[in-house]
């Protein structure tokens, strides 16, 4: 079973002098979700938002806040973000020693629970715990920047995981994250993704409503 199609607009790329206009921008061109990107300068090499910004973002729309913590210490973080407004969290299972605990946490103060892994994760590693998820989050990139090349690899990847969800009877979101443009949207789509982020292909467009509305659009 694969669940509706979201697309999920990354503002890391965006203009933060400007950032309430970017997120009303992907919320008028009819984005589903608003992808926050949290990195610690740890867990990645780059430093990025913490709570405040995810209240701030919050501020300026209805849509559902998708939260990936790419940071070292998700079990403190989590409740920050939660606290803060975010509606899903998704936590990378390299980054905790007991991801079923951890997935327990996010859920236990009301948010989706979403695990992500990096594109050298097999995606083996997360069966034990998929009937408890919201969400997988495969990374197309290795994660830290925007405007990455997309890995061709993580199509399989996909393919893998939504039979796998399929067998077990999951109604899954699988999200893609890095590298996504519209010339490879057909095939990420095709490989049992539903759940698309993207970043400097909305935001580095000069109009930022009409690239989500593009999308969109191709997301049919
Ligand atoms: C990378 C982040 C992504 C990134 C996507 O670590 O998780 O969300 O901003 O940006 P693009 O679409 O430019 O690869
Ligand atoms: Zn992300």
């Amino acid at each position: 079973m694969t669940p509706p199609r979201k697309l999920a607009p990354s503002i890391l790329n965006s203009d933060f002098s400007r950032l309430g206009e970017a997120i009303q921008a992907v919320t008028a061109g009819g984005a589903d979700w608003v992808h926050l990107d949290v990195m610690d300068g740890h867990f990645v090499p780059n430093l990025t938002i913490g709570p405040i910004i995810v209240e701030a973002a919050k501020k300026n729309t209805t849509l559902p806040l998708d939260c990936h913590l790419m940071v070292s210490n998700p079990e403190t973080m989590v409740p920050w973000f939660t606290d803060a407004g975010a509606d899903s969290i998704t936590v990378h299972a390299e980054a905790t020693r007991d991801l079923p605990a951890l997935v327990r946490l996010i859920k236990s103060k009301g948010a989706r629970a979403g695990v992500s892994i990096k594109p050298d994760t097999p995606v083996e590693a997360l069966y034990d715990v998929l009937p408890e998820l919201d969400m997988v989050l495969l990374m197309s990139v290795f994660p830290g920047f925007g405007g990455q090349k997309f890995i061709p690899e993580s199509l399989d990847r996909a393919r893998r995981l939504r039979a796998h969800s399929d067998e077990l009877g999951l109604n899954l979101d699988i999200e893609m994250d890095g590298g996504i443009g519209l010339s490879n949207l057909g095939e990420v789509l095709a490989s049992g993704v539903n759940a698309v982020v993207v970043g400097t292909a909305i935001f580095r467009q000069p109009d930022v409503a009409g690239a989500t509305r593009a999308f969109k659009a191709a997301m049919g």
